[in-house]
């Protein structure tokens, strides 16, 4: 999928000016957030991102179920929740990971109701080396959004580091099929092991945001298996592409603060926090 295009950006600053200025749409336009925000009233209502690049809506019954076992925040505070998701997501690009966790925190106080929606604290807290919380976040989510891929890939991710990469395998979430074809393999990957990793690959020749996301799950499933040589060769690689360097999107600052951690040198590398 090519980034949000003008056009759909151009939609977007419109509605957010014309119908509601509220900060999740403003934060839509301004970090890239993706097509899910734009098609699921429900995320941009509540305030919550979608997964860069994934269309799959947050289901609406299970904000309805939640609401009635979590006391609603007050209309400030879950603007606050807002605004300090966002910081969150701001400082984590400046490869403040520590902070982004403390901000994401504070979203969660102001609003428990976002919980299952907060991916990236998920992602912080595995670079965080908090991977029993960070794989909580995960299953958390799934609960609520049950067809999405990366949830699943980075539970397991979490649980590979926690128990090692078979019994994270024998746990591995199931989810329902990702409507990227890149996401696809990339879940199969992990599901089935490495026998298909060519075939994601091959699927990432197609185009640059395929050739960055092919070669980032690569990456991560090799880290899963201890075989940091593999890791870096494919997360530098991702990180070096056109789509990581410039795209801007959630993912490629990822695969930069991994760099980072990793004290892996690749130009783009974020000086990291931790
Ligand atoms: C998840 O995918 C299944 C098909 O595999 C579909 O029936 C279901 O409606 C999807 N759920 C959501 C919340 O999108
Ligand atoms: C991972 O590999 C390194 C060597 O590259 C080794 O020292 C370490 O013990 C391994 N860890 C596990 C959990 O296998
Ligand atoms: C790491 O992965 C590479 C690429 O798949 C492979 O050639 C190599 O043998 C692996 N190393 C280890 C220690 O498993």
């Amino acid at each position: 999928m090519a980034l949000l295009s003008s056009s759909i950006s151009s939609l977007l600053l419109q509605s957010s000016s014309s119908s509601s200025p509220s900060p999740s749409f403003r934060q839509v336009c301004d970090l890239r957030f993706t097509r899910r925000s734009i098609v699921s009233g429900v995320a941009a209502a509540a305030g919550t991102v979608a997964w860069p690049g994934s269309i799959a809506a947050v289901a609406s019954s299970s904000s309805v179920a939640l609401a009635g076992r979590v006391m609603a925040a007050n209309v400030g505070d879950r603007q606050a929740a807002i605004l300090a998701t966002r910081r969150g997501m701001q400082l984590f690009s400046k490869g403040d990971v520590r902070g982004s966790v403390v901000e994401f925190d504070k979203a969660l106080e102001l609003d428990p109701q976002q919980k299952p929606y907060l991916w990236q604290r998920g992602l912080s807290l595995y670079y965080l080396r908090r991977f029993e919380e960070g794989a909580k976040q995960f299953r958390d989510d799934v609960a609520v959004n049950p067809n999405d891929t990366e949830e699943s890939i980075w539970c397991f991710l979490c649980e590979a580091q926690l128990y090692g990469p078979d019994k994270a395998h024998q746990n591995f979430l199931q989810v329902g099929p990702d409507s990227r074809p890149v996401m696809r393999k990339a879940y199969e990957l992990f599901r089935d092991g490495g026998d298909t990793k060519e075939v994601l690959l091959a699927v990432g020749a197609r185009d640059a945001h395929d050739f960055f996301y092919s070669h980032l799950y690569v990456g991560l499933f090799h880290e899963a298996q201890n075989n940091t040589t593999a890791a870096r060769e494919a997360i530098t690689t991702a990180v070096a592409s056109p789509y990581g360097a410039r795209s801007g999107d959630y993912m490629a600052t990822l695969a930069k603060v991994h760099c980072g951690c990793r004290e892996w040198q690749v130009p783009g590398a974020l000086s990291v926090t931790v």
